[in-house]
């Protein structure tokens, strides 16, 4: 391979930094006018990214270093540049692929046609994306390859030294999702084997030195630097931004509800502020919509000198073609206001943004081992994240950040760094997807953040409880291998698998697809009463999950209509989604030897299959209950029945659920219909002493 000095351009200078890595300083001083305006000429918009004056040096230490941490700011063009300068100093030659992970199916979408538009290409031919259930790639072509951590980590099953990339971009790693965390513990293992493999791990953040310290060989050795045996200390680099100067402005007083806070500082910025597009930080999708409906609503009332307000919401999820539009330029003469998740906070790069409306909240999932329930809540952010957010609006010119929080808040009370998400989800689906790698001492996994002991114990319980692990912690066969091949959760897993057994496997694969996608009705504020009763026109006295078969077998006989969607408030673009979903799933079970059966009417079978999988989300009605209160059968928790349900007030006897939200109360979400008895029948291990207590509503000697 080429050496990338080229003569006559200023060699770099490598610093030893005291730990004996080697840092390489670079500052991109000299001056480049971006700004406002957007150049068609693709080229030059490259040239012109901060990034691109460290091409040459970046190829040097990727080609001379086993592992090169790459730090700079959202924007600086590490996710569409880098995989491109791999590309064109021939790492995809000879067959090989350029792998670049994202936490994020969006991001993943988002840079891979972006890279494909910049390299003249057709999307999924040199330039293509996998994300789950959906493969947009061509064998043998694709050279450049965009993907979730998350396929990248099933991608090993397959082949475990992913032998096929020469380069692989772990992307976003300061964002340390569980995925990323597994990920970059088993590519430290699969370095030793596959000493050519280069690593290129790209951070916003300077947590980039607590990762490249953990791919710090034990023993030191400097390689001869030629393709197979790179130097093993890893470098770093730091692309120094073109970031302007944002003014921050924080709350003097706590604010109360974040949400009205938001709507008015972006009315307050439209009416008192010169151009320039708002970026608002909230937590999901509900906030989202209540903020654009209320700013809508108060754009009414704009008097014509005003200019024009577009609002705008950005989550994952959202349509292709609501995101291109917001990724999109501004109109001449309008303002965009774009409410999102944290998506935009270093996933996504937004042009033209100049004021950042930080609400200081994100939704984080957090895991309680003891009641075992993994929730999504809305919790503070960290400083890192504030820093972060408030950069968004320094891209084009000096921006404004208004936190919606005290400045003494942010001083004292926020925590410095976030918590990864590996200490605070349960490990279920990571501790399956080790062991199926053949990683039987999980404990002693070189881990970048250890996970919490409770949290691990209880994912072997669980895991053991549904046969997938035996008495020794190894995958059971064929049970274990099954459960870890699909691309699921495990107890959704082993419901497949029994619906095999149970002759209804055709409608647990559409059970399965459906609960994949976020939710397959159209959510409309103000519509709540007509959606309701567009759903009891599916409803079936089972359960969630038999209505979700009516619903699909409708969408299906009216030959996929969208206008059939829109009449009875099901999301078209999810029933798509759930097509594709269900596609993928159909070859999974293919593969497994499955055979495709429908059980035509006999509901049963289905109910039992998710009972064979979900036993340990068993719950019964307290008796005389008349609020609807249930009891957990394994932990003897108070939980109800989510409004959203169609099980809601009728409340029957026995139920078992998919999963639990907890808000005023723990609330069960896709709720079916049991028979206590089948708990015995597909679990007899699990509830060995329920048959003794007579299936009374005692759960006190239930062994677990
Ligand atoms: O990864 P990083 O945040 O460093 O930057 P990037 O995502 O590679 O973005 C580099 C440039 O490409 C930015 O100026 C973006 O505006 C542009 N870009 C785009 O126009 N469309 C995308 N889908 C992604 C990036
Ligand atoms: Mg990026």
């Amino acid at each position: 391979m080429a050496k990338f000095w080229k003569p006559g351009t200023e060699k770099p200078r490598l610093v030893e930094d005291e730990d004996g890595g080697v840092v390489f300083f670079y500052s991109s001083s000299s001056s480049s006018s971006s700004g406002f305006g957007y150049s068609n000429n693709i080229e030059s918009q490259r040239r012109r990214l901060p990034v691109y004056k460290l091409k040459d040096a970046i190829l040097f230490l990727v080609e001379n270093h086993a592992t090169t941490v790459v730090v700079g700011e959202t924007g600086s063009g590490k996710t569409t540049q880098i995989p491109q300068y791999l590309n064109e100093a021939g790492w995809a030659d000879g067959g090989h692929v350029i792998a670049c992970t994202q936490p994020r199916r969006l991001a993943v979408q988002s840079v891979a046609l972006r890279v494909a538009e910049e390299m003249g290409v057709r999307l999924g031919e040199e330039v293509g994306y996998v994300i789950r259930f959906e493969d947009v790639t061509t064998l043998g072509v694709t050279r450049i390859k965009f993907l979730t951590d998350g396929v990248l980590l099933r991608e090993m099953m397959d082949d475990p030294l992913l032998s096929k990339y020469s380069v692989i971009m772990i992307d976003e790693a300061h964002e340390r999702s569980i995925s990323t965390d597994i990920v970059l513990g088993l590519l430290k293992k699969i370095q030793r084997r596959r000493p050519e493999l280069r690593l290129v791990i790209s951070s916003a953040t300077i947590e980039a030195k607590s990762i490249a310290s953990f791919f710090r060989g034990s023993k030191k050795h400097r390689g001869t630097g030629d393709k197979l045996e790179p130097n093993t200390e890893p470098a770093i680099i730091s692309v120094e931004g073109r970031g302007f100067n944002v003014e921050i402005n924080y709350v003097q007083e706590p604010v109360s509800d974040y949400l009205r806070a938001a709507v008015s500082t972006v009315i307050m910025i439209h009416k008192q502020k010169t151009v320039g597009d708002i970026l608002v930080f909230l937590t999901g999708q509900d906030d989202i919509e209540a903020a654009v409906q209320l700013l809508n609503e108060e754009a009414q009332s704009f008097d014509k000198s005003t200019g024009e307000l577009l609002v705008l919401r950005l989550y994952s999820g959202l349509p292709r073609t609501e995101q291109d539009f917001v990724l999109s330029p501004t109109p001449r003469g309008k303002r965009k206001a774009i409410i999102s998740t944290n998506i935009a906070e270093t996933s996504l790069t937004l042009e033209g943004i100049v004021y950042v409306v930080d609400s200081g909240f994100s939704k984080q999932r957090f895991y309680d081992p003891m009641s075992d329930i993994e929730n999504l809540v809305v919790a503070p952010i960290s400083r890192a994240s504030a820093r972060q957010r408030a950069g968004r609006a320094g891209r084009v010119r000096p921006g404004k950040c208004y936190r919606l929080y005290t400045e003494e808040y942010y001083v004292n009370k926020m925590s410095a760094e976030g918590i990864p998400e590996m200490q605070r989800s349960t490990l279920v689906s990571c501790v399956i997807q080790l062991k199926a790698l053949g990683i039987d001492n999980i404990l002693g996994f070189d881990w970048l953040a250890s996970p919490s002991p409770e949290a691990m114990i209880r994912a072997l319980e669980v895991l053991y409880s549904l046969n997938v692990l035996d008495d020794d912690a190894k995958l059971t066969s064929p049970t274990g291998f099954q459960v870890a091949e699909i691309p699921l959760d495990p107890m959704l897993s082993k419901a497949i698998l029994a619906s095999n057994e149970l002759g209804c496997s055709e409608e647990m694969l559409t059970i399965a697809a459906v609960l994949s996608v976020q939710s397959i009705w159209i959510s409309v504020r103000g519509a709540q009463k007509q959606l309701d009763e567009a759903k009891l026109r599916f409803a079936a006295a089972e359960g969630d999950h038999v209505t979700f078969l009516n619903v699909y077998k409708g969408f299906l006989q009216s030959g996929k209509s969208s206008k059939w969607c829109q009449k009875h408030f099901v999301n078209y673009h999810a029933m798509k989604k759930v097509l594709e979903a269900r596609e993928q799933l159909n070859r999974t079970a293919q593969r497994l030897g499955m055979m495709l059966k429908s059980c035509d009417r006999d509901i049963q079978a289905v109910r039992k299959a998710i009972t064979a999988g979900f036993f340990a989300n068993a719950c019964h009605l307290e008796a005389y209950s008349h609020e609807g209160k249930y009891k957990t059968v394994r932990t003897s928790q108070d939980v109800y029945i989510h409004p959203s349900s169609v099980l809601f007030r009728v409340n029957p006897k026995w139920v078992v659920y998919h999963s639990l939200v907890s808000t005023d109360r723990r609330y069960m979400r896709n709720v079916v219909k049991i028979d206590p008895s089948w708990l015995v029948e597909v679990a007899p291990h699990f509830f060995q002493f329920l048959e003794t207590s007579k299936l009374s509503n005692s759960t006190s000697d239930f062994a677990v």
